[in-house]
């Protein structure tokens, strides 16, 4: 069993956070001790994923780091969102592989349900709204949604907020 396999079937059922986010460490994922990673999470190649400082993964997020993933700090992942850095390539013979990392930027907020793939950065404060996948770049303070995702706003740049993490005994 792989260390992936050992966390999305016993890990992410455990129900005390600490002790989910210190058998993550231990099985290569760089998380910050501030930051918090919400039950039943799945992951693949988690040892390539980096969270910065107070970020936050909902419940049931599925992170594909295959190509990397690197989330900031004061990242808000909401319920339920998807992140996939591999795709394959539909045209090729033998249907190979392809993977590209995804960053995403300081105090970003990715919505509930959205999909982020690969090779994408979210910029610095950007909201993607729920639902939504995205494709290609977003710009700092940009809000996008829908499918693919486009720019719907901006948002207010005056942000300086510290997500405070404080996890519920059993979430
Ligand atoms: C991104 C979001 C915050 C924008 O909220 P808002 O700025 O208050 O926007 P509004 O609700 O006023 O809607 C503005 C427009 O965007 C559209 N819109 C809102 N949410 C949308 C979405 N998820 N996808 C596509 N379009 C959306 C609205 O239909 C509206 O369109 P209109 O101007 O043509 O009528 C919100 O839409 C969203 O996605 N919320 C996510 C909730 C969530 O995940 N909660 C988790 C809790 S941690």
């Amino acid at each position: 069993m792989t260390g992936d396999d050992f966390c999305n079937f016993f890990v992410n059922w455990i129900p005390l956070p600490r002790l989910r986010k210190a058998i993550y460490r231990s099985l290569g994922m760089d998380i910050h001790p501030t930051a918090h990673i919400m039950r039943n999470c799945q992951f693949v190649a988690l040892g390539h994923i980096h969270i910065g400082a107070r970020s936050i993964i909902g419940h049931d997020c599925f992170l594909d780091a295959k190509g990397g993933i690197s989330i900031g700090c004061d990242v808000n992942i909401s319920s339920f969102a998807k992140i996939i850095t591999a795709k394959h390539l539909i045209d090729t013979a033998d249907f190979s592989g392809l993977d590209k990392p995804v960053t995403i930027r300081d105090r970003a907020w990715i919505a509930s349900a959205a999909t982020i793939l690969q090779g994408v950065e979210i910029g610095e404060g950007a909201v993607v709204a729920a639902g939504a996948v995205v494709t290609k770049d977003v710009g700092s303070f940009a809000v996008v949604g829908g499918i693919p995702a486009k720019v719907m706003g901006t948002r207010n740049r005056n942000i300086d907020y510290r997500l405070k993490s404080r996890p519920s005994r059993f979430l």
